[in-house]
């Protein structure tokens, strides 16, 4: 049994899954469903500090719940303290969320180019600003996301930093910003960041199934683990986790029922929070056919259409085939 409840500030969640933060990915609709798979905190995307500001739609969309999605987190990601703040004081009264967590980890060029992200981890002045001016701002507990620094002590020093600053809790990815998705998740380095710190860790980086989940979170001693791209057109992988987690047994599945049965869930949580034509739902259907005998068919077809409406369409006829 490893599914401990965590703790972050007032905040004490059931278990201790997280779903990653993923531009393009963590929408409302996806957030609810890998809930109702069992993930027991949620993130969105990260959402521009200064699009947030300037009322841009798309980025005011991002930020959107629900009472069903709970609790969630919205992270920012930003390099300007002032903005940073300026948009989180927004976002806890507008959204409300459990948690404000910002990005120090995405090494996207156009991200770290405009000083965020990963290029924030290079000033460990501005990052201990950032977190402190939000941390007195804010009755939200905030939280950090990092990648690893090529030296262990490099880690080391801006996680403590962190921590001193406020933040309530931290996720480690385990790759340097340079290394994007190439290696493995360093696993010694996100260890030694649980040992050094007080506040909750998060263990992030190619959580994949049971035994990486159970590797992960034996090896690190970490308090909780962040799923991201195994839930992609997957969010099923946070209950599988969760009852090998639970039980040391593997849950039977027929992956092909699933994964359709899962995007059909997913285009109507969609329709009913009106976000289906905001929504990149071909990129979706394609990671929810991945690995299906009939999958190059079914994104052929997908392929072929117009709109969403007719993806909705085809997607509930293949689910009532196999029913
Ligand atoms: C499509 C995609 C979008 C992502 N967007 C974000 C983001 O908005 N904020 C963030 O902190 N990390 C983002 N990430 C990184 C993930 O949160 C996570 O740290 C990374 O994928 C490693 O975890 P994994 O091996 O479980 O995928 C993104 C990753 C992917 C694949």
């Amino acid at each position: 049994m490893k599914l401990n409840k965590l703790k972050i500030g007032q905040l004490e969640t059931s278990g201790n899954l997280f779903l990653a933060p993923m531009a393009g990915v963590t929408n409302l609709a996806f957030r609810l469903l890998c809930r109702q798979h069992g993930a027991d905190i949620t993130y969105t995307e990260m959402i521009n500090s200064d699009a947030l500001l300037s009322k841009n739609r798309k980025s005011f969309l991002k930020g959107l719940s629900s009472p069903y999605d709970r609790p969630f987190g919205v992270q920012l990601v930003g390099s300007s303290t002032e903005k940073l703040r300026e948009a989180a004081i927004f976002v806890e009264s507008e959204y409300r969320p459990e948690v404000i967590d910002i990005n120090m980890g995405c090494p996207v060029q156009c991200i770290i180019g405009a000083g965020c992200g990963s290029a924030l981890l290079k000033f460990p002045k501005l990052v201990s600003e950032i977190v402190s001016e939000l941390t007195y701002a804010l009755k939200t507990p905030v939280t950090v996301k990092i990648r690893i620094l090529e030296r262990d002590e490099k880690t080391l020093e801006i996680a403590q930093l962190i921590e001193n600053a406020g933040a309530l809790a931290i996720t480690v990815h385990g790759r340097e910003a340079k290394q994007m998705y190439s290696g493995s998740s360093d696993l010694v380095a996100i260890r030694a960041v649980k040992r050094e710190l007080s506040i909750p860790v998060i263990a992030n980086g190619d959580i994949k199934d049971e035994e990486s989940a159970e590797n992960t979170i034996e090896f690190t001693g970490c308090d909780g683990l962040m799923i991201g791209r195994a839930a992609m057109g997957n969010p099923f992988i946070f209950r599988r986790i969760r009852y090998y987690l639970e039980t040391g047994q593997k849950l039977e599945l027929d992956r092909q029922a699933r994964q359709l049965e899962d995007f059909k869930s997913y285009i109507t949580l969609l329709e009913e929070h009106n976000l289906l034509s905001s929504q990149n739902l071909r990129m979706h259907a394609h990671w929810f056919t991945k690995g299906l005998h009939s999958s190059r068919k079914i994104r052929e077809k997908i392929n072929g259409l117009k709109d969403e409406k007719a993806i909705f369409d085809l997607v509930r006829s293949s689910c009532k085939e196999k029913d």
